[in-house]
């Protein structure tokens, strides 16, 4: 089998679910179930004995060494994280907790756990660290794309706290040789996400004809990759990636944070009009503080050396998920409760 951390996240359950629709082996998935954890997003494995969910911190590292020993994974897919942005603005804590000190509890369970391995399945063991584009830090407009080699420079809480976790993963393998490989991966978007990141806060606001909250001048680019696509790149670099190096993931799909707000707009016009169209709701919103302007990808390593390519373009991407949330509005309203409403407030309260 193989051991998921995350995986009732946003990109961790899709993984798990595309994974076991594909006949892979059976998940053991550790999740904390943080405000960003989600049962429902796997509710459709219920009574699927390939799926077995652990409720525990990456950062108990007991706990963790407790499933590993009962598991025996033979690979283990680290998705657990904070991952957003203007969390991490608010309150960086809880960034560092889980991000660093999760991941190296997690890294010492796992050097544990593969130290004692018999040699044939001590080759074979993977630990796929799964990190962000957001560790290189900002592009201008004419600078080449982030590659492998580009020198880390992170600007936000999030992204130092992920560029720390990937150093550290990087070390495990340079001084211990434990197989890891990394993967930094542009912006996702898709089903489950939750609504406090761009692209599902502006489809969940649409539908209620609130105000799209644009930061500044609305003109940073990201790079936007279908989460599937995702997931399928980080099962072929589990399959076929090299120890020890890192990998980046990329749509091509550079966009300005307002091209993606008003794609929106125009996709949800067509599947609900609305008298008067979208677009008019967009707000432009006092700025994120350190708001990073450009972020690219230059995806050769993956696409050249393993053969993997994004199945969906931005419009096709962005079609299917307005259609999934559309699809979906009691997911949305369950995850729209409770904390959320507090996150909103806090947020964007007191932008002017
Ligand atoms: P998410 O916030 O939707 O999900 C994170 C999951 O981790 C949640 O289920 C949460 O409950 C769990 N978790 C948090 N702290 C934990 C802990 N201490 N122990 C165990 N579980 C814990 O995040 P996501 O968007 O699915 O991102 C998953 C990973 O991919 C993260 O490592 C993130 O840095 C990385 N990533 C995300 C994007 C993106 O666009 N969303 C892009 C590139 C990389
Ligand atoms: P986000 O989804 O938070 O991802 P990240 O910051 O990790 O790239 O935001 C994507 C872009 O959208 C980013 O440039 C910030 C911007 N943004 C807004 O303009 N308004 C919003 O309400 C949010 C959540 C994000």
């Amino acid at each position: 089998m193989i051991l998921v951390t995350g995986g009732a996240g946003f990109i961790g359950s899709n993984f798990v679910l595309d994974w076991l629709a594909g006949g892979g082996e059976p998940v053991v998935n550790v999740d904390k179930l943080t405000y960003a954890g989600n049962l429902a997003n796997l509710a459709s494995l219920a009574g699927d004995a390939r799926h077995r969910f652990v409720q525990a911190d990456i950062g108990d590292q007991a706990a963790m060494e407790a499933i590993l020993a009962e598991h025996r994974p033979r690979a283990l897919v680290h998705f657990a994280a904070e991952s957003h942005v203007d969390r991490s603005i608010h309150g960086p804590g809880e960034f560092v907790q889980t991000n660093i000190v999760g991941t190296f509890r997690l890294l010492e369970a796992a050097r544990g756990h593969w130290q004692a391995l018999p040699d044939a399945e001590k080759e074979t063991f993977r630990f796929l660290h799964v990190s962000t584009d957001e560790v290189y830090g900002s592009l201008s407009d004419t600078d080449p794309a982030f590659s492998e080699t580009t020198p880390y420079a992170p600007n936000s809480p999030y992204s130092a706290s992920k560029a720390a976790s990937d150093h550290l993963v990087r070390a495990y393998h340079h001084t211990y040789g434990l197989p890891t490989i990394t993967t930094n991966c542009s912006n996702n978007y898709g089903p489950y996400q939750f609504p406090e990141k761009l692209v599902p806060l502006m489809i969940a606001n649409a539908l209620e004809g609130r105000p799209l909250p644009v930061y500044g001048d609305g003109r940073q680019v990201r790079d936007w990759l279908y989460v599937g696509d995702h997931c399928e790149a980080i099962r072929m670099v589990l399959a076929k990636g090299r120890t020890g190096e890192v990998y980046n993931i990329g749509g091509n799909a550079e966009m300005r944070n307002l091209e993606v707000v008003h794609a929106l707009c125009d996709t949800l016009q067509a599947l609900r009009p609305r008298e008067g169209g979208y677009r008019g709701l967009v707000t432009y919103v006092a700025d994120r503080p350190g708001h990073d302007r450009r972020y690219a990808i230059d995806a050769r390593k993956v696409r050249a050396g393993l053969g993997w390519t994004p199945r969906e373009t931005f419009e096709s991407g962005i079609g299917r998920t307005v259609r999934w949330y559309l699809d979906n509005a009691a997911w949305v309203a369950q995850v729209r409760s409770g904390e959320y409403r507090h996150w909103i407030d806090k947020n964007y309260g007191k932008r002017t």
